[in-house]
């Protein structure tokens, strides 16, 4: 599929070669099935946006086996309810309507106590579920100009929509924005937060890139995109999730000024030249540095008699496992917490996925960490284990 906003003007720059899907753990039986896609990125001149140059249908990944649960990180759970007081001190009244675009297992939602006044909109049905089973309002379906039509209570009424880490997904932004533009009132705000492209080429973490992440946002892109549908950006905050994220605040034209904070955020991204694919083409060249390094790390490990284990089967892993070719033969399994990838084989790769119990009893000497953005917590939680701990980003 095209992505509907930006396909004309775009320029592919890097291909990180055939890659599955990034969160389809695969049983053994099923390892002839697995659907690849070329993973080619690119940069779109016009709005400064870093995408993917094509990418599976999102049937394919958001579906009735989706395994991300947004609580499954306690951090997680502390930064949506931080997230949450932060936008009921801006945003909200008293009775305000609120909706979330891609609210998961409804970790988020929860910390809002009106039920009658918040949806969420969530296209995985395992997940969705959960958070109906909690009592959260959720639609199981895509967020769209045709779903929310459908909502008459909320059109014109809703005075925040809210989004995390999804936004990025969506190939078809003209349809997300209308669908925004149905629901809000005529002061109300979107606020949405996604990894940040600053971060990622910072930390050289490409692994920021998958099926799922069509776009890594700058405060330039999300500017120029707005701006094409008569919205402003008029406040962006940095965000340590995810590896480095930012929120974005957007509000219909004129509403309000941008803020200082936003202007200097801007100038800094020139100053780095985000906004130009000099930048992508310097992250090209870094990506391919990092492969080799991660490689010979790893070849030097097994060569000294060291054993190798991954922690968390994160989506993030498949990019890299695929893309530096890193298979059974360098890392014995990966532990996880999730129940639906354990038993499970990485996308591509396959790596066995274990439970938490194996990792204990199975101690490897040296333990790639793909969640490398749970860092703190994960090394709090596991300070007794005595081996190395690496990955591809610095720790
Ligand atoms: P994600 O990076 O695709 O969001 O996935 C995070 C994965 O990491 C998810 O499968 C759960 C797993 N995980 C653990 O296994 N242990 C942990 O302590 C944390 C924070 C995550």
């Amino acid at each position: 599929m095209k992505c509907k906003i930006t396909g004309a003007q775009l320029k592919p720059f890097m291909t990180f070669g055939k890659m599955p899907i990034a969160n389809a753990f695969v049983k053994k039986e099923n390892f002839d099935k697995e659907f690849f896609f070329e993973m080619q990125v690119g940069f779109n001149e016009d709005l400064s946006l870093f995408q993917l140059n094509d990418h599976p249908k999102p049937e394919k990944m958001f579906n009735k086996h989706y395994p991300f649960f947004t609580g499954s990180s306690e951090f997680m759970k502390v930064h949506f309810k931080d997230y949450a007081n932060f936008v009921k001190k801006n945003y909200l009244n008293t009775n305000s309507k609120v909706i979330e675009i891609g609210s998961n297992d409804g970790t988020f939602l929860n910390n809002f106590s009106d039920k009658k006044n918040i949806i969420g909109f969530e296209p995985s049905s395992n997940v969705a579920d959960k958070a109906q089973k909690n009592n959260i309002p959720t639609i199981n379906e895509f967020f769209n100009t045709s779903n929310v039509s459908k909502l008459s209570n909320f059109l014109g009424n809703t005075d925040l929509i809210c989004a995390s880490n999804v936004i990025c997904h969506v190939p078809n932004l003209n349809n997300l924005i209308e669908s925004i533009d149905l629901l809000l009132t005529k002061s109300g705000t979107f606020v949405f937060e996604e990894p940040y492209l600053g971060s990622m080429f910072d930390k050289v973490s490409y692994d920021q890139i998958y099926d799922e992440h069509i776009f890594i946002f700058s405060a330039t892109a999300v500017k120029n995109i707005f701006k094409k549908y008569n919205f402003d950006l008029v406040d962006a905050f940095p965000q340590n999730t995810h590896g480095g994220s930012m929120r974005y605040i957007v509000k219909r034209e004129k509403i309000s000024s941008p803020s200082h904070n936003l202007k200097r955020i801007l100038e800094d991204e020139k100053k780095i030249k985000l906004d130009t694919i000099e930048s992508c083409l310097i992250f090209k060249e870094k990506c391919k540095i990092s492969k080799e390094k991660i490689k010979n790390k790893i070849i030097n490990l097994k060569k000294e008699g060291k054993s190798i284990c991954g922690y968390a089967a994160t989506s993030k892993s498949t990019t890299v496992l695929n893309y530096c070719g890193i298979n059974v033969d360098h890392i014995d399994y990966i532990c996880d917490t999730t129940i639906e990838k354990i038993g499970k084989y990485t996308p591509g790769t396959h790596i066995p996925i274990k439970n938490m119990d194996y990792f204990y009893k199975n101690q490897a000497d040296s333990v790639y960490l793909f969640a490398w953005n749970h860092k703190n917590e994960i090394l709090q939680k596991e300070k007794d284990f005595k081996g190395e701990w690496f990955s591809h980003v610095a720790l």
